[in-house]
């Protein structure tokens, strides 16, 4: 792997006497997509929350970069680069979509130095991206569920992430919304955008990712190809019983990783 951009050491999370992550190892490098898979209560969230500072590690260390991230705030972080969606939206009710999106921009990499002008411009075109163009001026509860979930990515992209983190961006989507979900994936990664995504549409996940981590108790339960993890007895055992032919249900990206 070239250098990772991300890198977490003997990540721990202890919750009284549950370790709902128990020192873990993860690095990413630019431009890849991991899929983040395993049961309920795996510690998938909890992981994601540590590596965005959303929670604080009980043990164990994080880089961003060259810079040890251990103990930033989830705001600290979010101006190196990171961005999180969250696995159930809450949009701000009383604001339009676009006003939800220009948080984004105001908290992200460009951080204090965004003007409201500067923002809205931002936020204008994450919405593009996320697929929202049309809905700039309507407010948040006129949204499906899936638009809920580009709401969130959008958010997220007006903050000009290098990595960003999906936490169950297809849960409650039609297999059509889920495919539509996915292109939007691979067009985020084709820009320039490293992505971490968990996910209990296995097949789907599969269709998508580089490379897949399992969790399951807290613990790395395997890590690998799709095609690896598909095969390995103890993933299937722990998590995913027969879900192989499945996988054909979703499309293969359209281009390879890097391509046109
Ligand atoms: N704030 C908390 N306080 C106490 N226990 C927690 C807290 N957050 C999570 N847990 C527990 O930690 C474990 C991991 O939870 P987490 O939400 O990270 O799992 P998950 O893999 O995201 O699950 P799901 O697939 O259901 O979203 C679970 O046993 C959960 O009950
Ligand atoms: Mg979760």
């Amino acid at each position: 792997m070239s250098a990772p951009i991300l890198a977490a050491t003997g990540l721990t999370k202890r919750f009284g006497g549950l370790l709902a992550v128990d020192g873990v190892d993860f690095e990413i490098a630019r431009g890849e997509i991991v899929g983040l898979i395993g049961p309920n209560g795996a510690g998938k969230t909890t992981f994601v929350d540590l590596l965005t500072g959303v929670q604080m590690a009980t043990s164990g260390s994080i880089r961003l970069g060259e810079r040890d991230a251990t103990r930033l705030s989830a705001h600290e972080r979010s101006r190196l680069g990171l961005a999180r969606t969250f696995q159930i939206p809450r949009p701000f009710q009383d604001m339009t979509i676009l006003e939800n999106v220009m948080v984004g921009a105001l908290f992200g990499v460009g951080g204090r130095a965004v003007g409201m002008e500067a923002a809205r411009r931002q936020a204008t075109d994450a919405l593009a991206r996320a697929g929202l163009g049309g809905l700039a001026d309507r407010r948040t509860d006129i949204l499906t569920t899936s638009g809920r979930k580009r709401l969130e990515i959008a958010r997220c992209l007006a903050a000009q992430p290098m990595l960003l983190f999906l936490d169950e961006p297809l849960g409650g989507l039609n297999a059509t919304e889920v495919n539509e979900a996915l292109d939007l994936i691979r067009t985020l990664r084709d820009g320039g955008v490293t992505i971490v995504f968990i996910e209990h549409i296995v097949p789907a996940v599969m269709s998508v990712s580089d490379r897949v981590f399992v969790l399951a108790g807290g613990r790395k339960l395997a890590e690998g190809k799709p095609a690896e993890i598909l095969a390995d007895g103890a993933v299937r055992r722990a998590y995913l019983g027969d879900v192989g032919g499945a996988v054909r249900r979703y499309r293969p990206a359209a281009t390879p990783a890097g391509g046109a």
